[in-house]
């Protein structure tokens, strides 16, 4: 294996996109994975000009829908041998609610779901390389976010009658701290899975979230960093020489953080990973003997 390979989703513009330059620049070859065939060609075209030798490939499905997870999934296995680095960065904070085809809110689907079920996918397919690092994009929003230790609701169906934007989209990322602390510990040996927080981006998502989020984007975009200085948390997580610990750690500002009380709780974590892959039919990965040691 000696190209690196890199799939980055979300990778039309923005956060996405600036981490993909940066993988390059490190040295990795690049699947830039957009929303539809349009962005996938400009993002090829955009990102192969500043290639440098590298090599550029661009996918585009829809991940919402697990039929697009899967359309990737076998779309990768034509196209890679290996994945090094998967970033799961695709996102949005719908404002209203509405399910996907699979019965799921938006939110949930997206945000928390797709990149459990890609990673399982990919797995499954033998494509993550032994050393693969899984980096999944959280959001600071995590602080907004609600998770019933009981009975957490990884589907986000339980917010069909009442929808608080910002609530919906922090918990659906809160449920994926959790889903990828327990991922970890789940993970063959040498492979490791992250949540990167890349604070406020100067980008088009909250405009394009609407709701509350469009009406906060003006203030925001005031403190809003540009998307090349968020990338350099994803980016430290993909490339640092040494493996970053702890592996299923939160991360800020290209270093561990603490997320919020209730997303330090491992046995929630396994509880939300059990649901989770039970929502999406595929099988759970069973703890390591040594989990939580690294
Ligand atoms: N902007 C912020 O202040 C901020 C703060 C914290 C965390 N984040 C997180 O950072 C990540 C990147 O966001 P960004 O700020 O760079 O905004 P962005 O430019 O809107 O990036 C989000 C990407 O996800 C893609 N996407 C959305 N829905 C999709 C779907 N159903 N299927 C496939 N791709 C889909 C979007 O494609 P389209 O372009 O086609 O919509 C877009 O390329 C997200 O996970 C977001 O939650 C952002």
């Amino acid at each position: 294996m000696n190209t690196r390979t890199a799939v980055i989703t979300g990778a039309a513009g923005g956060l996405g996109q600036a981490t993909a330059r940066q993988l390059l620049a490190a040295g990795f070859d690049v699947v830039a994975v957009t929303r539809d065939a349009g962005s996938a060609r400009e993002a090829r075209q955009v990102l192969a000009a500043q290639a440098a030798g590298r090599t550029v490939h661009a996918l585009h499905t829809d991940l919402v829908d697990r039929a697009g997870v899967l359309a990737l999934g076998a779309q990768l296995r034509n196209l890679v041998g290996h994945v090094d680095v998967l970033i799961n960065n695709a996102g949005a904070a719908f404002a209203g609610y509405a399910e996907t085809a699979d019965g799921v809110e938006r939110t949930h689907a997206l945000n928390l779901l797709a990149p459990l079920h890609l990673t399982h996918v990919l797995l499954g397919a033998g494509l993550l390389a032994p050393t693969a690092r899984i980096v999944s994009i959280s959001s600071d929003l995590v602080t907004r976010g609600r998770v019933d230790a009981d009975n957490p609701d990884v589907t986000g169906t339980s917010w069909r009658s009442r929808f608080p934007q910002l609530a919906v989209y922090g918990s659906a990322k809160l449920l994926g701290i959790l889903a990828t602390a327990a991922l970890a510990d789940r993970l063959p040996a040498d492979m490791s899975a992250y949540s990167a927080t890349p604070g406020v981006i100067r980008t088009g998502f909250n405009a394009k979230s609407g709701g509350i989020l469009k009406a906060v984007a003006a203030v925001g975009g005031l403190f809003a960093q540009a998307p090349d200085k968020a990338a350099r948390t994803p980016v430290l997580l993909a490339t640092s020489r040494i493996t970053p610990s702890p592996n299923g750690g939160f991360f800020a500002k290209g270093a561990p953080a603490d997320p919020p009380k209730p997303a330090r709780d491992p046995v929630l974590a396994a509880n939300v990973y059990e649901r989770c892959v039970r929502e999406l039919g595929v099988s759970a990965l069973p703890p390591r003997a040594n989990a939580g040691l690294s």
